[in-house]
């Protein structure tokens, strides 16, 4: 497959996606732009949609999804560009086409298995950057750094990374228990003795040393992370804001994101300070949040969800999308669709696609319901054909 040679193609008896109604009709594309669209029937000799669905190519602010791939067990790491690959595959097949691949920096001393990822992130953003230099990528990836800031090195971590490579999202984090998603201390001991195996008694332990060094190192490095994110021009997210406190801080920060806000109050007064709201859709597939926080339906039925990001399962995105269609004030189809397209793209600055429009990039993909799922059975980045 050749990801770089882009033939004009028609594509008509498609159901369109547009960002505000769904109507029967076709696209047509030239050097990886839309450049026609039309109602009704399509021109001879265009590709026949059979009357499946034509959206935007969705657009994924926050996956650690190849963390999967390249660490498949606790402490195996698999081939970095064999990961890269496998996981490039399964989010274009997802219908996203453009990823924001999320690493996180930042040693955590007390979560020994994972800060080893977190030490391959270098080797892994360069198994990126040769895929995409080698033209063997499907989506258009970008990077987002996911800065927890109570960890000892995230300045230095973050500094350097920047020197070296480009990004474009940074989020600031601090998963210090008894706060923001680990507001509830049993859910932090249910979520870490399942994740580590530690017994009840070592946990114990384990937050009082991390609430005692939490708060100040956060509150050191929290201003510095800020400060590193406007000196490049990146976009700036704020992870799991719960109070009022932590939205007004974000606010502060210049924060344009808010990035699954744990409480209906924190995502209203984001919305009020102009930030956008991201929630999981694997909150909105299964029906509530792993941690017990704030559920993404309602939000979304409150009219203040923005974006969904599908953060641990690719698949989620189209999912999560079809389902809230028919969520009261979502405003059908199209609207549950934005939430995965026009807005992440809106909000990360990525001006030239997320909506199906004359000039737009031809990131498109023809979605069939099955069994009331959607099903990606084809996915075109800049009119060619990845999945
Ligand atoms: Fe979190």
């Amino acid at each position: 497959m050749e990801f770089h040679a882009a033939d004009p193609i028609v594509l008509t008896n498609a159901e369109v996606v547009a960002a505000d109604r769904v109507f029967p009709g076709w696209i047509a594309v030239e050097s990886g732009r839309i450049v026609e669209i039309g109602e009704g029937g399509g021109p001879k000799g265009a590709i026949d949609c059979q009357g499946d669905y034509l959206l935007p190519g969705l657009v994924e602010l926050h996956t650690d999804h190849l963390e999967a791939h390249f660490m498949p067990r606790p402490r195996v790491f698999w081939h970095a560009g064999s990961a890269v690959m496998a996981y490039d595959a399964q989010i274009a097949a997802a219908g996203i086409t453009t990823v924001f691949d999320s690493f996180r920096l930042g040693v955590d001393e007390h979560e020994d298995w994972r800060s080893g990822a977190g030490e391959q992130v270098a080797t892994l953003v360069e198994a990126i950057e040769r895929a995409r230099a080698a033209d063997l990528l499907r989506a258009d990836h970008q990077t987002h750094l996911r800065c927890e800031v109570p960890s000892p090195n995230v300045v230095e971590a973050l500094e350097d990374f920047l020197a070296r490579h480009p990004a474009r999202l940074v989020s600031l984090m601090d998963h210090t228990p008894g706060q923001r998603q680990f507001r509830d201390l049993e859910k932090y001991f249910i979520y870490y003795q399942g994740k580590t195996g530690q017994s009840e008694h070592e946990l114990a332990d384990v937050v009082r040393e991390r609430q005692r060094v939490g708060r100040t190192r956060a509150q050191a490095h929290r201003p510095q992370v800020v400060a590193l994110a406007h000196a490049h021009g990146l976009t700036l997210a704020s992870h799991d804001d719960t109070t009022l406190d932590d939205v007004a801080l974000a606010s502060r920060e210049g924060v344009r994101i808010a990035e699954f806000p744990t409480t209906h109050e924190a995502a209203a007064a984001s919305r009020d300070a102009g930030m956008a709201t991201v929630m999981g859709a694997p909150n909105v597939v299964r029906g509530g949040s792993h941690s017990g926080n704030a559920s993404a339906r309602d939000l979304a039925e409150a009219g203040l969800l923005d974006i969904l990001s599908s953060d641990y399962v690719p698949a989620a995105l189209l999912m999560a999308a079809f389902h809230l269609a028919d969520a009261p004030s979502i405003g059908g189809l199209a609207g549950a669709v934005r939430l995965v397209t026009k807005n992440p793209a809106e909000a990360a600055g990525l001006v030239d696609r997320g909506e199906i429009v004359v000039g737009r990039r031809a990131d498109l993909v023809r979605v069939r319901a099955h069994h009331g799922e959607p099903v990606a059975r084809a996915v075109w980045r800049e009119g060619v054909r990845v999945a």
